[in-house]
């Protein structure tokens, strides 16, 4: 058989290159995150996708630490990712937020830091209410994260859960521009559009829920069970899970897998010496197609804050 292209890494416009399978860490219960986390490293995970939201990078900090000391693995053979939360996008407010994450992950400096939603609320709130929201200010805010670019606390900059106009308008005004646009992405929603426009200004798309985060309850996901994926998988001999982000990669995007079982962090990651024939690529792209994370959950209101609808969050790709 053909040797399979591995497609360990993609390289950012920065010139550096990001490991294309990162751990995610979201809704992680801290005290499954250590196990979790240790097994990823030894599996061979070099990326680490985390946020100040999540809640987590205190205990992310205390295990890289161990880890560390520990020799398994060293500080620059890893990827880690953080995210600026809505409250802090005033320019004064963004590298005291950087400075937060550091201390809590303790590091002195991240590989990338995103904005993490074209949103923006009261400094200070807590939680998703629409009473919160005001209007947000891409621009100063990314002046802010270029700042931090400068001062390489962060060695990349980006952004998150941006459409294509979005993107489009912070390319304009940006001189340092994104290296990042971390979205939503699996076979159930795939994003050509917005994965083409990446592509052509050099931004890479780096992919959440890739398996379409079966566990949330406050989603109604079956991306795992689609009947097209379950067919190619059982013409490959892997799991649905593993054919959906080996295509990812073969799309081109990285992949942040959530797990906190050993057998399926092995899983996730057992995606480099196999791929996917173009035609059954080709069936992948028929999936029937539908956002699961449409920020309705407190993010669009029809009085409160910059977006009445869904559409308008997303500039229509919806
Ligand atoms: P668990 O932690 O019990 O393994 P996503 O990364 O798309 O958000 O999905 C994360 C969810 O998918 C978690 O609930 C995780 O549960 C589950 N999961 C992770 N890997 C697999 C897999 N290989 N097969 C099925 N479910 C998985």
């Amino acid at each position: 058989m053909e040797m399979a292209h591995e497609i360990r890494f993609f390289e950012l416009n920065t010139g550096a290159k990001i490991p294309s399978l990162g751990l995610g860490t979201a809704q992680i219960d801290p005290s499954l995150l250590g196990e979790a986390l240790a097994t990823a490293i030894k599996v061979g995970y070099r990326h680490i996708d985390c946020a100040q939201l999540y809640g987590n990078e205190k205990e992310i900090g205390f295990i890289l630490k161990k880890l560390f000391e520990d020799g398994v693995v060293k500080r620059e053979d890893l990827w880690i990712t953080s995210k600026l939360w809505s409250t802090d996008h005033a320019p004064e407010d963004v590298s005291e937020a950087l400075d937060t994450t550091l201390r809590n992950l303790q590091l002195d400096y991240l590989d990338l830091y995103l904005i993490h939603w074209p949103i923006r609320m009261k400094k200070g709130s807590i939680g998703f209410k629409p009473e919160n929201l005001i209007q947000p200010d891409i621009p100063s805010t990314w002046k802010a994260m270029e700042a931090l670019y400068v001062s390489g606390k962060a060695r990349a900059i980006g952004v998150s859960n941006f459409s294509s106009k979005k993107l489009g308008d912070l390319l304009e005004v940006a001189r340092v521009p994104p290296a990042v646009n971390q979205v939503e992405c699996h076979p159930s929603w795939q994003q050509p559009g917005l994965h083409a426009f990446c592509k052509s200004k050099g931004v890479h798309l780096s992919g959440y829920s890739p398996l379409g985060s079966p566990g949330s309850t406050w989603l109604k996901s079956d991306v795992l069970r689609n009947p097209i994926l379950g067919m190619a998988a059982e013409k490959l001999g892997k799991t649905p899970a593993q054919v959906a982000l080996r295509w990812g990669l073969q799309m081109g995007h990285s992949v942040l897998p959530k797990s906190t079982h050993e057998e399926r962090i092995k899983d996730n990651f057992d995606i480099f010496n196999w791929s996917i024939p173009e035609v059954l690529l080709a069936k992948l792209s028929e999936i029937e197609q539908a956002r699961l994370v449409t920020g309705n959950f407190g993010f669009v209101h029809e009085t409160f804050g910059p977006y009445r609808t869904v559409e308008e969050l997303w500039d229509g790709e919806i």
